[in-house]
């Protein structure tokens, strides 16, 4: 990794959820709103009877729901990844941390990790960053094989999240720009432990997908755009740090990036299971995602701020979430994810504009 004090890691870290919890970072439009299920005036089948529970890697989930990676790597991370591990594990969904390389290369705060392996989570994801697989400056040290097992370690992580994120760098005035090598990396990763493939807000595309599958990535998380803009989030730093031009890139590329929803319809005729996030507000997004065919959907920004608050808001809110999809579910006439997944649906605004073939 390039050269960069433990205290920039640290700080970057918390400034993240401070600007997530303070400023506008969502972006422009909300796209899961477009995929519109079409209502079933005779379900035949009882509210108590609908059953969201899926199987991912092998592990059942209550509801096909993730806590997509946030935080780490500094002191008041503990609560936050605290509420959301006890949460989870109560309401059994998956969960990811935040990018572990301050606790893997620079022995930073593990506990803001390690505090998450004393709750039964059904599913829990380690999580690197792509750009630090690769040498960003010559002499580098990249997090390598037994790195990637140390960050699973430290959590009792069932798999590992490698995402990417090079809109985020291009406007971190500190960003890591290199990108040549990563896919040959991940490959080398895949080949020894189970991983998911993630973007962190701008989406995956079906080329980039294949290639990522053809490297024996066993997951995709698709984190489109439509929710927490990481250009916006990066903006407002650079902003503050008197960096003009990344303030500016910021601005400029605040809702760059593929819709989720469009992701979504991408990636799952690949044949992967699909983890649909970027903007999932609700149960009835959830619904939405099921219903374009992934496997389950994930959400950061929408459980951030109750988590920054208490294990009670936190839990409240997922429960919330998954009655939500099991109205959504209900009313669809779907006992189970498998017949939501075959549910009717429209698409309209710009997300149909999307999906129509370029002529
Ligand atoms: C405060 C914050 C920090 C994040 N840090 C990471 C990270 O370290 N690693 C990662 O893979 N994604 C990270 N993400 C991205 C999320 O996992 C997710 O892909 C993205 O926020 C889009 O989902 P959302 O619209 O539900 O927030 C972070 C998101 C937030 C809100």
């Amino acid at each position: 990794m390039s050269e960069e004090s433990a205290g920039l890691l640290s700080h970057r870290k918390a400034e993240h959820v401070k600007v997530v919890l303070g400023q506008n970072v969502e972006g422009r439009y909300r796209y899961w709103e477009d995929i519109q299920l079409v209502h079933n005036a005779l379900p035949e089948v009882d509210f108590s009877e609908v059953d969201p529970s899926v199987v991912l890697l092998g592990k059942p989930l209550k509801a096909p729901i993730i806590i997509t990676g946030m935080t780490g790597g500094y002191p008041g991370a503990v609560t936050i990844n605290s509420n959301l591990a006890r949460a989870a594990a109560d309401v059994g969904v998956a969960m990811g941390v935040g990018s572990e390389r301050a606790a893997i290369l620079k022995g930073q705060y593990p506990e803001s990790y390690s505090c998450v392996a004393g709750f039964a989570v059904p599913l829990k994801f380690a999580n690197i960053g792509a750009p630090q697989i690769i040498p960003q400056a010559p002499g580098d040290r990249v997090v390598g094989l037994d790195d990637a097992r140390r960050a699973m370690e430290l959590i009792g992580a069932d798999a590992l999240a490698v995402h990417l994120n090079f809109l985020q760098e291009m406007v971190q005035p500190e960003g890591d720009r290199r990108a040549r090598g990563c896919l040959d990396q991940i490959a080398a990763l895949a080949h020894e432990l189970p991983v998911l493939a993630k973007e962190t807000g701008a989406g995956l595309s079906r080329s980039v997908g294949e290639r990522l599958r053809a490297a024996g990535v066993k997951v995709f998380d698709v984190s489109g755009t439509g929710g927490t803009s990481f250009a916006a989030v990066e903006h407002h730093r650079a902003e503050a740090q008197g960096a003009l031009r990344e303030a500016r890139v910021g601005k400029i590329f605040w809702d760059w990036g593929i819709p989720s929803p469009v992701a979504v319809r991408e990636l799952v005729p690949l044949g992967l299971p699909v983890v649909a996030s970027g903007g999932v507000r609700s149960g009835l997004d959830v619904a939405r995602a099921l219903a374009l065919g992934a496997t389950a959907a994930g959400t950061a920004g929408g459980v951030l701020r109750a988590a920054a608050t208490s294990y009670e808001s936190t839990r409240a809110e997922l429960e919330q979430i998954v009655h939500e999809l099991r109205v959504a579910m209900f009313l669809t006439g779907s006992r189970t994810v498998a017949d939501l997944r075959r549910a009717r649906y429209v698409v309209t605004g710009e997300t149909r504009q999307w999906l129509a073939p370029t002529p």
